[in-house]
């Protein structure tokens, strides 16, 4: 027997209506935020990831699945979604279309991690990214799309921390702070922590070593380098967002594992799901296109990791809607009988009603057996009778009521129930 690699999981066909419930809410609020659907390839070149998501980050330097493929490229299958997403922006000329350019994609992503609760080795993300704006409305309608999409899961307890990480001039001053704040403790801290202070010391700040946090919780504070104007954005992201009725708690903790993050950055976290709590993350990320070599142009997204949303879901008691199950079964009791369930059933499938017959071969004791099985509404035997006076007895499953119903009239029947 082979079995499914580590950090990966089937969708069995019981489970698929919870994705498609979160993939239609999230093409819906996508619908009502007017923003539009990209695709990108699973894999991208290594070096996207590289100079995007930032050398210094675990996603970069752990996580990644990265192999030469057949002629020497150096590949990787996505680990996120807004790295390939920059470089299409760029690749086709979309800085010369309407902006800003408000996208959205669902997509698979990989990151070779520990399996855990709500930490796969393949995940899915629903994401949006807006190109082109600088403004603090798009911040807070990025964050207001993340919570509409929440709300209309009917996900509960989640809480949204917000934080500014400023800008690169802030980041100056900041980065500065952080060294002469680590300087004397450096060698208590752990190697990748040492490294990444003179790399960059804004993400020692994620380092989960117990050593390493202890020391980190006494670090300045990014908010108190803010310069004037990224303080002045923070400010009127926190106002539209209160307009709206968001509700936030700000953390100067939150500072993200991605590199390319600038000014807002936020969290939608739950404590309803262990140690892997956050359920969509995201923020702005001002250099990433001239970082990728483009003109330089503002963006913000978010992503929420679908895996993540489902047990969140499931272990709080967010009730699924119904996954569809036919609304008719049709038994033939005879040969010519079965042949008539079976052009029957084409025709209501024709008009967009989900109806089943027997492919099995089964006597109509079994066929009703298994029309119950698959949770089938209405059932009917059609035998030479039936077939003779062009009327049916269609069973209501759940009551075992029954009523006369002209074979050319079931689609009828049916539409009203
Ligand atoms: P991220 O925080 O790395 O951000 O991932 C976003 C979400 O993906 C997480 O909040 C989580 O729900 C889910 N996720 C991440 N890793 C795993 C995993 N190993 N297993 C299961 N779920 C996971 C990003 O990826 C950014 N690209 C978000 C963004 C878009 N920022 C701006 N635009």
């Amino acid at each position: 027997m082979i079995n499914i690699p580590k950090g990966t999981k089937d969708v069995l066909p019981s489970q698929s209506h919870k994705w498609q419930f979160i993939e239609n809410t999230a093409r819906s609020v996508a619908k009502i935020f007017n923003l539009k659907e990209l695709r990108t390839p699973t894999f991208e070149h290594t070096e996207l990831f590289l100079r995007g998501v930032g050398e210094t980050t675990d996603v970069v330097n752990k996580e990644m699945y990265t192999f030469e493929d057949k002629g020497g490229r150096s590949i990787t299958l996505k680990p996120e979604g807004t790295a390939g997403a920059a470089r299409l922006f760029i690749e086709n000329g979309l800085y010369s279309g309407a902006l800003p350019l408000k996208t959205y994609y669902i997509t698979p992503c990989f990151r070779y991690e520990r399996p855990q609760a709500g930490r796969l080795r393949e995940f899915h993300q629903f994401g949006i990214e807006i190109f082109g704006s600088p403004a603090p409305e798009t911040d807070a309608e990025v964050i207001f799309a993340a919570s509409t999409f929440l709300n209309k899961l009917g996900v509960k307890n989640t809480e949204l921390r917000l934080n500014s990480i400023g800008c690169r001039d802030c980041r100056k001053a900041y980065n500065q702070a952080l060294r002469e704040y680590f300087k004397p403790n450096l060698d208590k801290m752990c190697a990748t922590c040492r490294t990444r202070f003179d790399k960059n010391p804004l993400r020692m700040l994620d380092c989960k070593e117990e050593n390493c946090k202890k020391i980190t919780s006494g670090a300045p504070k990014i908010l108190d380098y803010l310069c004037p104007d990224c303080a002045a954005h923070f400010e009127k992201v926190k106002t539209l967002l209160s307009a709206q009725g968001v509700r936030y708690t700000v953390d100067p903790e939150i500072v993200r594992g991605l590199d390319y993050y600038t000014k807002t950055v936020f969290e939608f976290v739950s404590t309803d799901i262990g140690a892997q709590g956050t359920v969509c993350g995201g923020g702005r990320y001002d250099n990433l296109l001239e970082e990728l070599g483009a003109a330089s142009l503002p963006a913000i997204g978010f992503a929420a990791g679908i895996e993540r949303l489902i047990l969140l879901m499931d272990n709080t008691g967010v009730q699924f809607p119904e996954p569809d199950r036919p609304k008719i079964y049709l038994a033939g009791m005879d040969e010519p009988s079965r042949e008539l369930a079976f052009k029957l059933c084409g025709g209501l499938r024709a008009h967009g009603i989900n109806a089943e017959c027997d492919l099995m071969g089964r006597s109509v004791k079994a066929q009703f057996k298994y029309a119950d099985k698959i949770g089938a509404r209405y059932a009917a035997a059609i035998g030479a009778n039936e077939a003779e006076s062009g009327v049916v007895n269609i069973k209501e499953m759940s009551t075992g009521e029954s009523s006369a119903v002209k074979i050319n009239e079931i689609y009828e029947y049916l539409i009203k129930r």
